[in-house]
């Protein structure tokens, strides 16, 4: 399947995510490729350090700023791979909007934060526009960087808000801020592969995996 991580709002965590999903699931067997499609190219550089440090399995990864190219290469080569995840960088980009067009989900991580939930509706207006030319795209809502407490004010509220979004579904498996996710993405890394491990870490990304591959089942 295709699955987009994006949001126009910037430092949500769609790098951190697509990181973490794809190399979760190449070290599950599937044949993954995953596509940054931010100049920034955090992405790339995340798995070149992977690939330098020799890591098994390597992931595929290539970096397509512009829309057009995004889209071409995609349709080119989406037989290719069981999996292909698309870093959609932050800002309104062709790229997104071309991700728009061709994935089959999108995952929205969002911060329990007033600015971050305000931010959706700007990319509900692009969900809507991608809906208008195509069918089928499941939209979800995710909250990345939620508070670490199990009763945080914060995150109830973020969560109620999202919940109101008719563009998204709201997925209620926070992924919580640990320095895991941050030192493991740096590295290349997925949270499984850290040492120390984190369990909680851990646990969290693959209750995320399950629901996210779980819920499409054509592939
Ligand atoms: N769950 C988390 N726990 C701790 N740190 C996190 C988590 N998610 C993201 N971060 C950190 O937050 C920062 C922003 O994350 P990231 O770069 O993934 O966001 P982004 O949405 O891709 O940003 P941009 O819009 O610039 O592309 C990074 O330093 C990252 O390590
Ligand atoms: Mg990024």
């Amino acid at each position: 399947m295709i699955l987009t991580v994006g949001n126009t709002k910037g430092g949500v965590g769609k790098t951190t995510l697509a990181v973490q999903l794809a190399i979760s699931r190449a070290m599950a067997g599937r044949d993954v490729w995953l596509i940054d499609g931010d100049r920034q190219g955090t992405a790339a550089a995340a798995i070149a350090a992977r690939s330098e440090a020799g890591r098994k399995p390597g992931i595929a990864c290539a970096q397509y700023a512009d829309g057009k190219e995004l889209r071409g290469q995609v349709q080119q080569q989406r037989d290719k791979w069981q999996d292909i995840i698309i870093d959609a960088g932050g800002r309104d980009s062709t790229a997104l909007r071309a991700a728009l067009i061709l994935s089959d989900v999108l995952l929205v991580p969002f911060a329990p934060r007033s600015y971050d939930v305000w931010a959706l509706d700007d990319m509900a207006s692009l969900v809507d526009e991608a809906n208008s030319v195509r069918d089928g795209l499941r939209c979800f809502a995710v909250m990345n960087q939620a508070d670490p407490g199990e009763h945080s004010a914060d995150n109830a509220e973020a969560a109620a808000a999202v919940a109101e979004v008719p563009q998204f579904a709201y997925l209620p498996v926070p992924i919580r801020r640990r320095k895991a996710f941050s030192n493991a993405g740096g590295a290349g890394l997925a949270v499984a592969e850290l040492a120390p491990r984190d369990p909680k870490a851990c646990a969290e990304l693959e209750t995320l995996i399950s629901s996210l591959f779980n819920i499409h089942t054509h592939s």
